[in-house]
């Protein structure tokens, strides 16, 4: 696609002297208001060197560059030089790109194949997977899709937590009170009662405590029964995580969590001896931060027992040692900020620079509109639960609005708008912001939501099927813009052209939600297009246009949708 601001920088640069290439395409703008052009060039800073008051030097450039058949129009407004594009060129350029790429449409090289990790969803193995964690799950899974179109080298992991005393505790109480049908049957509820009640328990039997501990012992050395009830539940929790991920449509590259790193520890905490990092305290290891104001790091217990801050170093050394990063991405919550900082300033101590490539991408809370959910588990609301509910809540819809059309496959389409409408709503608001979860926002279909993208995109398809298979052949030939010269096409097709920017800067920010808005604004346009113009018009050469700006419009919707991690029925 012609980049547009570099073109204009050259045109500019025969215009203005002593200015780098570089530094005028710097200073290009893109106006908030298109009436002031596509393109804007500010003469202020000239001012100083050419000696000229800036509304007479932006004259002088405008008359210049007027000629230029790049554009359509060029005005000077007091200090600017205001540039309109000239709309048959742009959208010729731009339909031409988005066709002949088809799904890569948006992809780029920047990455050159470097490898970058991205760490997300990480759950707490006979934990409940909560819609606390649907978070970092789907803001992952959109990074890692993110990255990769980017042309980034992406590995995923999953740094389960599956390691900790709380396994003591458990095997302990399996032991007392346990049942291994329950665990088959419910996992993670059974699993959670047994921690649940070792907690009631050993307030009256403190003895509990000693025998857990001991458990816990016998793990870390690797006693083979203990070794083998936490396999065990391992491997049953991770199905039941399986579960929600197949919905999600979800993988990972690696389920290496914090039990992979256990056997790993000997290594830094002598490392951290060596290198004059470790201080005692209470008979506990720590390293002091207080000079970067980040408070102690306690690195291993008391018993000699390390810590989740351990693992975390030890994995991010495994991880350069194994991928050779060249980003180390970890999608956590902000409540985990604190502890983020402080291996990362561990990291920098013990004097590996890859510390500065560590990146923590924070998120916020999610809350309950109350009264909203209720689940048959009791007060954690179980992802699985959302999803289902969603595709079922779908499904009423969707069955009302086809009114039994045959051509609409029901089940499909309401697994993936139900599950696309979770994803969509997680990914609309910007990451760090806390957000209550309420199901009438999440399945409006005319809000800004997943249905109304996905909608918009299955009209684009039945625009697409209403043209006939000949015209739409035609139409991916080639066809003659100055049909597309409307406001609302040329809007539409300027957000299109958008689109490869848009994902790099998402990228640059970790923030899927620039590319989540980005596919509303071009959803609104294009249905500002589909209500302005009749489309399907009789002029054969005119029909033919519009239809290669709906494929183009249906196209970059669809591929900003798989970037969230969402399918894009045909029919809906
Ligand atoms: N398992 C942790 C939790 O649920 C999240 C792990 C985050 N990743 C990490 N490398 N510390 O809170």
């Amino acid at each position: 696609m012609i980049n547009y601001k570099e073109e204009i920088a050259k045109v500019l640069a025969e215009q203005v002297e002593g200015l780098e290439l570089a530094e005028i395409m710097d200073m290009v703008e893109v106006p908030q208001d298109s009436k002031m052009g596509d393109y804007a060039f500010p003469c202020f800073k000239l001012a100083k060197v050419l000696r000229k008051a800036p509304p007479l030097i932006a004259k002088g450039i405008a008359a210049g560059i007027a000629d230029c058949e790049l554009f359509e129009k060029v005005e000077q407004v007091n200090a600017y030089v205001n540039m309109f594009i000239s709309k048959e060129g742009f959208v010729k350029d731009t339909l031409e790109e988005v066709i002949s790429k088809g799904d890569d449409f948006g992809k780029s090289d920047l990455g050159e194949n470097k490898p970058v990790i991205v760490e997300y969803s990480s759950p707490n193995i006979a934990k409940p997977f909560h819609i606390g964690h649907i978070r970092s799950t789907v803001i992952g899974n959109s990074l890692y899709k993110i990255y990769d179109a980017l042309g980034y080298d992406v590995i995923r992991i999953n740094h389960l937590g599956d390691y900790g005393t709380q396994f003591g505790k458990m095997i302990c109480a399996y032991r007392h009170w346990g049942n291994k049908e329950d665990v088959i049957n419910d996992p993670i509820k059974t699993l959670l009662d047994y921690y649940t009640k070792f907690h009631v328990e050993a307030e009256t039997h403190p003895e509990l405590e000693d025998e857990a501990r001991e458990i816990f012992a016998k793990l870390e050395k690797g006693e083979p029964e203990e070794v083998e009830l936490w396999q065990w539940f391992r491997d049953e929790s991770l199905k039941e995580f399986t579960k929600v991920y197949d919905m999600l449509g979800i993988t990972f590259d690696s389920y290496n969590g914090e039990s992979f790193y256990s056997d790993k520890m000997p290594r830094f905490v002598n490392e951290l001896k060596e290198k004059g990092l470790l201080e005692e305290s209470q008979g506990a290891q720590v390293v002091n931060l207080e000079d970067a104001g980040l408070g102690v790091a306690l690195i291993t217990k008391s018993d000699g027992s390390t810590l989740y801050i351990t693992r975390d170093i030890a994995a991010a050394v495994y991880r350069k040692e194994t991928y050779d990063f060249y980003k180390n991405i970890y999608v956590v919550a902000s409540q985990q900020n604190l502890h983020f900082q402080q291996w990362f300033e561990i990291l920098k101590r013990m004097g590996y620079e890859y510390a500065k490539d560590c990146v923590h991408v924070p998120f916020g809370l999610v809350s309950l509109a109350e009264g909203t959910m209720s689940t048959r588990h009791g007060r954690v609301v179980f992802l699985e639960d959302v999803l289902n509910k969603a595709v079922e809540k779908t499904r009423e819809i969707i069955a009302e609005k086809s009114q039994g059309s045959d051509d609409v496959d029901v089940e499909e389409v309401s697994k993936a708008v139900g599950i696309g409408a979770v994803v969509f709503q997680e990914l609309s608001n910007n990451r760090i912001k806390d957000y209550t979860f309420d199901w009438n926002k999440v399945l409006n279909f005319d809000g800004e939501t997943g249905p109304y993208v996905q909608y918009t995109h299955a009209r684009c398809a039945s625009v697409l099927r209403k043209a006939g298979d000949d015209i739409v052949a035609a139409a991916a030939n080639g066809v003659d813009c100055k049909y597309l010269c409307s406001e609302s096409a040329y809007e539409l097709a300027k957000l299109i052209h958008k689109f490869p920017a848009v994902i790099v800067d998402a990228g640059e920010k970790y923030e899927p939600s620039i590319v989540t808005r980005h596919i509303v604004d071009m959803a609104q346009a294009f249905n500002r297009f589909y209500h302005d113009e009749h489309i399907l018009v009789d002029d054969v050469n005119e029909k033919t246009a519009k239809v290669a700006l709906v494929m183009a419009a249906k196209n970059a919707i669809k591929n900003g949708l798989a970037l969230l991690g969402m399918k894009a029925p045909e029919r809906m």
